[in-house]
């Protein structure tokens, strides 16, 4: 479905867009068709379902009027022409990238990435002969050296999972057109709040929706907002064949959860802050990274491009690997997970969890060090998280 432009303010198009063609009288929310297929009347009316008018009411594969919501509701946040909503955020980026990409095309992506996304270029793609350059990202130059002639794309997170790197989004958009290559960015950490891309100049804005867009903690998903040209080649080309559809169930959860993800997001940057902040000045840590704090190397860059910051929050114990055990070991309210973007604040500590099977080098060339800790700073009052950090963290530097 492609989105209309949408005159309201950004609350408002997080509750009502996608909705406007309900009826005024009937359901408040949008229903679930919690179905798998259609039935129509006529022969004359089964034709239609099979045009892309009527493509959302044939066959949930191909698509589904709750999903139709949910990717209308996208588009708009993230100011996109269409999006296309899949079973999760792997889904979203292996459908975008095989959208785009053929045997012998090469991609340039940052080397600070959520780790599925790094294996998936780095063993899957590579496999099917399509190679990709690994680079920093934070010196735009770095883009253009390593772009070749049969270079297809620029595949960036920022900020990164799990440094909080970032990469001058519209440098690189710049860089890529006069190249004429396609530009994606993994937008998770900022959420479409945080971050527009698209007015940057991206082309392909990616979301785990599992994280802030869900925000809840009960759904996996993921979505691409795109081109309506884009989301059409990816739709019939390769969500409908490789199948990672989302569920209707999963995209009724999920547009329920970003109706107050402005809310949530101000609250989650709001937190992430004072956590922060308290941080940087604990004797047992080495650094903070955090995009809204002065200290972060790219924090003028952060308040060019961001709108706001994030409840992300990086940091490095000195006592390194066993340092980082310890605090996880010894946090109450907060939650030993993986994950981010939930209400709950969530703790996991890369070196020994998410990123254990990458390579220790390859660790070390992406800035995972042994003590980094990856902070998703959740809703609730930020002085009860700071007091739970607080007695879990050694007294003194180790
Ligand atoms: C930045 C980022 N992108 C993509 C993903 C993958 O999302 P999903 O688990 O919904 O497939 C994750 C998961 O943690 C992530 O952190």
């Amino acid at each position: 479905m492609t989105s209309k432009p949408c005159r309201y303010g950004y609350a408002t198009k997080a509750i009502h867009a996608g909705e406007e063609s309900l009826p005024r009288t009937g359901p408040l929310i949008p229903p679930i068709y919690q179905n798998s297929t259609f039935r129509f009347a006529s022969a004359d009316e089964c034709v239609i379902g099979f045009t892309d008018e009527g493509s959302d009411s044939v066959y949930t594969r191909w698509g589904n009027p709750t999903q139709s919501v949910l990717e209308a509701k996208i588009a708009a946040l993230e100011g996109s022409e269409d999006a296309l909503a899949t079973a999760s955020g792997m889904a979203a980026i292996s459908t975008a990238l095989l959208t785009l990409l053929e045997c012998g095309d090469h991609i340039v992506a940052m080397d600070s990435l959520y780790s599925a996304s790094h294996n998936l270029l780095n063993e899957d793609l590579s496999r099917m002969g399509i190679e990709t350059t690994f680079i920093d990202g934070t010196d735009t130059n770095e883009f253009e050296q390593a772009i070749r002639t049969n270079t297809k794309a620029i595949y960036i997170e920022s900020p990164a999972n799990p440094t909080l790197k970032l990469v001058d989004i519209r440098a690189c958009a710049e860089i890529a057109q006069s190249h004429r290559i396609t530009t994606i960015i993994d937008n998770t950490f900022a959420s479409p709040c945080g971050q527009q891309p698209i007015a940057l100049g991206i082309d392909i804005v990616l979301h785990s929706m599992t994280k802030y867009l869900s925000g809840n903690g009960t759904v996996i998903a993921g979505v691409i907002a795109a081109s309506a040209e884009f989301v059409e080649r990816a739709k019939t080309q390769v969500l409908r064949n490789f199948g990672g559809v989302i569920s209707p169930f999963n995209a009724w959860l999920t547009f329920h959860g970003i109706a107050t993800l402005p809310l949530r997001f101000a609250r989650h940057c709001d937190n992430a802050h004072q956590v922060a902040t308290f941080l940087q000045s604990h004797p047992a840590i080495e650094w903070v990274g955090y995009p809204g704090l002065p200290s972060h190397p790219q924090h003028q860059l952060a308040k060019r491009q961001m709108q706001s910051f994030g409840g992300m929050v990086a940091f490095e114990l000195k006592g390194g690997v066993e340092a980082g055990r310890q605090l996880v070991n010894s946090i109450r309210l907060c939650s030993l997970a993986v994950s981010l973007g939930d209400v709950r604040t969530l703790i996991c500590h890369p070196a020994s969890t998410t990123h254990l099977h990458i390579s220790a080098e390859a660790r070390r060339r992406s800035g995972i060090t042994d003590g980094l800790v990856r902070l998703s700073v959740g809703l609730e009052n930020a002085e009860d998280i700071i007091s739970d950090l607080n007695q879990a963290l050694p007294l003194t530097a180790v």
